[in-house]
């Protein structure tokens, strides 16, 4: 099973980052959001100083815009942090605080799209959604040869669903904290580390030295 293979590699060469020993919906959220145009190194500091500034969600929301600002400053895309404290504030009108456990209501925040969702109802909830980020279109495409573009609507819908197959009855914390982290260190979007790989039989773009003609990307 590709998925048990997956988590296998993934339990020998993790790295070891913070909000993946958590299940605290609240930090998961932060990191999530951090991660989306900021590299894992550097978010880790900045994830820190947050959550040891913002402990909880109450205290984002209840917290001055220009000190959530200032926390943000380095990290650009300054309406991520608009966009946190606003969803902090909605979660505490009307969830009482209490940080909501359905994916359908977790995508209603702001600021919080299909992939975010995804991850935090994977990753602090359990629940068997796939989080389809960049790393994750590369090694689908590349393991399975998909020339649909990873950008269009039907290629979001086939990756998807191609990760959300592959992810079958795996822990939906696992599964996807694993193939994000074997996106970002061993299938990486340069020179793929295909020496080592443990997929390399089962990998089509490796059998037809297809590598760099995987992910498909239309042009916008
Ligand atoms: N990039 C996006 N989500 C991530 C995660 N949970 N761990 C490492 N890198 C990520
Ligand atoms: Fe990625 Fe290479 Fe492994 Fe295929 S063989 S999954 S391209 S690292």
């Amino acid at each position: 099973m590709l998925n048990r293979e997956i988590i296998n590699w993934y339990e020998f060469n993790k790295r070891d980052l913070p909000w993946r020993n958590t299940t605290d919906p609240y930090k998961i959220w932060i990191s999530e959001i951090m991660l989306q145009q900021t590299q894992v190194v550097t978010v880790v500091d900045y994830y820190y100083r947050f959550i040891n500034r913002f402990p909880t969600i109450k205290d984002l929301a209840f917290a001055d815009e220009n000190e959530v600002l200032n926390l943000w400053q380095g990290l650009g895309y300054y309406s991520r942090a608009r966009n946190l404290h606003q969803a902090a504030k909605s979660v505490v009108a009307d969830y009482n605080g209490v940080f909501p456990d359905s994916f359908e209501e977790i995508l209603k925040l702001k600021g919080i799209g299909v992939y975010t969702a995804s991850a935090i109802a994977a990753f602090a909830f359990h629940l068997p959604h796939a989080a389809v980020d960049g790393n994750v279109n590369r090694v689908l495409s590349r393991i399975y040869g998909v020339s649909e573009s990873t950008n269009s609507p039907n290629g979001k819908r086939v990756f998807q669903s191609l990760a959300e197959e592959l992810m079958s009855d795996a822990p939906p914390h696992i599964y996807n904290q694993a193939i994000i982290e074997f996106g970002a260190l061993q299938c990486t979007p340069k020179n793929p580390s295909c020496d080592s790989c443990p997929l390399q039989v089962q990998c089509f773009a490796y059998i037809n030295k297809q590598q760099d003609a995987f992910p498909v990307k239309k042009k916008k």
